[in-house]
């Protein structure tokens, strides 16, 4: 693995700003699309489970019905991709014997051998009583997912602008997931900066480092 220098690392994080203003004409190509589908399919979740989708929207006339209900925010309506992360609201042991089904394809071990993993699975997370609070565990999940997703985007020179300034419910009818057991969570436009949205270089608004770092 090639290593970045701290320096770089630095920079790209200070280069990253929450996009208000993309660049309508500028489209995500294939190729780095592609790589920041792989950074939305590679984020770690609890267990492994990835109880979540990652809907990409491109199609204009979707992107604009999108926006009214995002709180009419441009960014919706000019990026080239919008991601709208959705969770699975219970979690359930038909996913969970998916989960252990492709592990042991994937790792060619006997599926007997993942029995105690997945019982041990259910208990918690199905039966348990986490099973509680799961949609909330689900979309902790999917923020996990988010925040990878920016992250590698930055790296890439990709603009994106984390969303929660959306109406979830609204986005369920909208992308037909009502009835699905699939709900929205958050949202995340991306594509490139346009020249003249004035945030670009707006100074990074953070606590002092020694008051959120707290060392032992
Ligand atoms: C979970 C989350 C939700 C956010 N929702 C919105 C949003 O709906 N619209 C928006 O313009 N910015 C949104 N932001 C952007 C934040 O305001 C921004 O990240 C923060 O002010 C720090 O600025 P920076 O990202 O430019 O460093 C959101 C950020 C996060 C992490």
């Amino acid at each position: 693995m090639k290593k970045m220098s701290t320096a770089d690392m630095i920079e790209t994080l200070n280069w990253r700003y929450a996009t208000k203003k993309f660049d309508s004409s500028k489209k995500i190509d294939k190729d780095t699309w592609k790589a920041l589908e792989e950074a939305l399919v590679l984020t770690p979740s609890s267990y492994g489970l990835q109880p979540w989708k990652f809907i990409v929207v491109e199609n204009q006339e979707l992107k604009e019905k999108l926006k009214q209900v995002s709180w009419n925010q441009s960014q919706v309506a000019d990026c080239s991709h919008h991601v709208v992360f959705v969770i699975k609201e219970k979690m359930d042991e038909e996913h969970i014997s998916k989960f252990i089904e492709q592990t042991a394809k994937v790792r060619g071990i006997d599926i007997s051998t993942l029995e105690g993993y997945k019982k041990m699975m259910i208990g918690d997370l199905v039966r348990g009583p986490r099973s509680e609070v799961i949609t909330e565990w689900a979309a902790r999940q999917a923020y996990i997912a988010l925040g990878n997703f920016m992250t590698v985007a930055a790296c890439l020179g990709v603009d994106a602008c984390p969303f929660e300034g959306i109406e979830p419910q609204k986005y369920d009818e909208i992308l037909g997931l009502i009835g699905t057991g699939w709900k929205t969570v958050c949202a995340c436009p991306t594509g490139y900066r346009a020249s003249d949205d004035k945030y670009a270089d707006a100074k990074k608004v953070r606590f002092d480092n020694n008051d959120l770092i707290i060392r032992k």
